[in-house]
């Protein structure tokens, strides 16, 4: 399992243009963080039953698939991302029967779900760890974790110097002084996937989830499972600076991929084409496109997308270099604003660029502006996109949680990569008023700031100039214009300013500002949607904005493309 192995003689082979058929190709996948989404039995925390009373309304937003983050038992070390029992849900959250009714219920609505499936790492109260633990030192079950004996005198130094995520060691040394890696919480033993019972107990359990139904796996931390032989020293590097940019001993390892090969068999066995996608930081768009080979995984999470600041070329760059690194092995590109990790866009694009964890609201009206028309220029994309719950609310991220309310691991572990990631995870506003703005009836894990009714999903229903109703849009046209999620490239019109994206679709056309003043282009046809109220037309006898376009601006005429806006046109 070395660095840069050469890929298996025996790859298939990309798929042909006929062959790039499947649901998920351009499907809209909706994430749902449970303990976020809809509290059913008014103890503060959203659950199973939460969700599905809630399918209807995810149905009528237009999206084709719901991705879960954990549900499974655990004792909640890092939101549910530490597992302690893979095959059980979490009494908080619900039972096993929920969780089979939430899935009925979604199919026959005509969703499908998707599941997220933590192979990294266990909880420290999964029972191989817990024996690992009260079976002492030679306890067999060790192996199935990356225990090892400590550096200095007397094995009082981690080791190697890996850092965790969270910041601190990667290491925690145990009463009878072995240490064990885990790059996330101590919590969160890393698995040792050099182990046969490690391969064996996951694809038992996909096999488990697929016989519940479910339409596929989010796969956490799928970079991480293998690491480096002799786990090396980084070095003294700046670690949490190389994360993401550079080839780590603990991430994106070519060994992950054979992991990925078997998965794929298992999933081709069951009807109904069920999937997988990766949650894979790597340095590149190239690197991203080797876990979605056509023996592999069906998607990868497309963070390069999701780290881009909203600047015309840099946007360009991104698309087009998604575009190309997925070609060659004839998976679709996906697209990705916001999720439980980072600040959520509508704050992001509130600020100066300053990467994915911002801890300043900056100015929120200009941010729910771009994160509008951002939304329309990813919606306008070939390939599948990822909404992450409340974006469609145009939520911005609470940057001024207390301190005594946050749950987030790395907030605690300090100078961690994420640190303030319980921002974006506030329980969603339902009602206009009521205890939690309809979220449940008593109160919500994390307070939701004074105001949040007016955002609620009650207030902006049927109010045309509002974030909820401009998704819907969307997502409605997204369907009735022929194959706008479709394709595999886009074909960017010449003789656009600077700041400014203007490209086709087949019958389509898409402008996009990102620079703050407006700008006149040539009408280029029936506007059918905008982020922002579209004015300023010459010679139009008509002209309506925002979602409820009509749009008759004359063709061969100008019109202004406002401040960071987007604008929708069929041809
Ligand atoms: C990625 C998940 O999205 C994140 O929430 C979690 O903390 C880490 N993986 C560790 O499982």
């Amino acid at each position: 399992m070395t660095q840069h192995s050469a890929a298996p003689a025996d790859r298939a082979a990309a798929p042909s243009a006929a062959d790039r058929t499947g649901w998920w190709r351009d499907a809209v996948i909706y994430q749902v963080y449970p303990r976020s989404f809809a509290d059913s039995n008014g103890d503060g925390m959203g659950d199973i039953e939460g969700v599905r009373s809630r399918l209807p309304y995810l149905r009528d937003l237009g999206i084709d698939a719901v991705w879960l983050s954990p549900f499974y038992a655990s004792p909640q070390a890092d939101a549910g991302y530490d597992v302690a029992d893979y095959r059980a849900i979490d009494p908080m959250f619900g039972t096993l029967l929920d969780a089979d009714a939430l899935i009925r219920d979604a199919h026959d609505l005509g969703l499908r779900i998707i599941v997220d499936v933590v192979p990294n790492h266990t909880s420290d109260q999964y029972e191989w760890f817990r024996r690992a633990i009260g079976d002492g030192p030679s306890s067999p079950l060790r192996d199935r974790y990356h225990f090892r004996a400590g550096k200095g005198e007397n094995g009082e130094l981690p080791p190697n110097d890996w850092e965790s995520i969270f910041g601190g060691p990667a290491w925690t040394r145990v009463a009878d002084g072995s240490w064990y890696l885990h790059l996330f919480a101590p919590e969160q033993p890393d698995l040792n996937w050099e182990h046969p019972a490690v391969a064996d107990e996951f694809r038992s359990i996909l096999r488990f989830w697929l016989d519940m139904g479910v339409d596929g796996f989010r796969v956490d931390v799928a970079h991480g499972l293998v690491k480096a032989p002799g786990l090396p020293d980084l070095g003294g590097s700046d670690q949490l600076r190389l994360l993401g940019n550079d080839v780590m001993p603990f991430f994106d390892q070519d060994g992950v991929h054979e992991i990925y090969r078997s998965w794929r068999t298992i999933l081709d066995e069951y009807p109904g084409e069920r999937i997988a996608v990766a949650e894979a930081w790597t340095p590149t768009v190239e690197r991203t496109a080797h876990y979605v080979r056509p023996d592999e995984l069906h998607q990868a999470f497309n963070f390069q997308y999701l780290g881009t600041h909203w600047d015309a070329a840099e946007l360009r760059e991104v698309i087009d270099g998604s575009l190309a690194a997925m070609r060659p092995v004839g998976a679709p590109a996906t697209w990705v604003l916001s999720n439980h990790d980072v600040t959520r866009h509508t704050t992001r694009f509130a600020n100066p660029p300053a990467g994915t964890q911002i801890r300043t609201p900056g100015d929120p009206e200009l941010g729910l502006r771009r994160a509008r028309a951002a939304t329309l220029l990813m919606l306008a994309l070939p390939g599948s996109a990822y909404l992450y719950q409340g974006e469609e609310l145009g939520l911005p991220d609470v940057t001024d949680l207390p301190d005594e309310v946050r749950q987030d691991p790395s907030f605690f572990r300090a100078a961690g990569q994420d640190g303030f990631r319980d921002g974006c995870r506030v329980p969603l506003p339902w009602t206009a008023e009521g205890s939690s703005y309809g979220f449940g009836s008593g109160g919500s894990w994390l307070p939701q700031p004074a105001g949040w009714g007016a955002l609620s999903v009650e207030a902006q229903t049927g109010d045309s100039g509002s974030t909820l109703e401009l998704y819907r849009r969307a997502l409605s046209l997204r369907r009735e214009l022929p194959g706008l999620g479709a394709g595999e490239s886009v074909e960017w019109l010449p003789g656009t300013p600077d700041g400014v994206l203007a490209f086709a679709r087949p019958g389509f056309r898409c402008t996009v500002n990102t620079t703050g003043r407006p700008v006149r282009l040539p009408v280029p046809g029936r506007m059918v949607l905008a982020s922002t109220e579209v004015t300023g037309a010459t010679g139009a006898a008509e002209v309506t904005g925002a979602t409820g376009a009509t749009g008759v601006l004359p063709e061969n005429s100008e019109f202004e493309l406002p401040a960071d806006s987007t604008v929708w046109w069929s041809v």
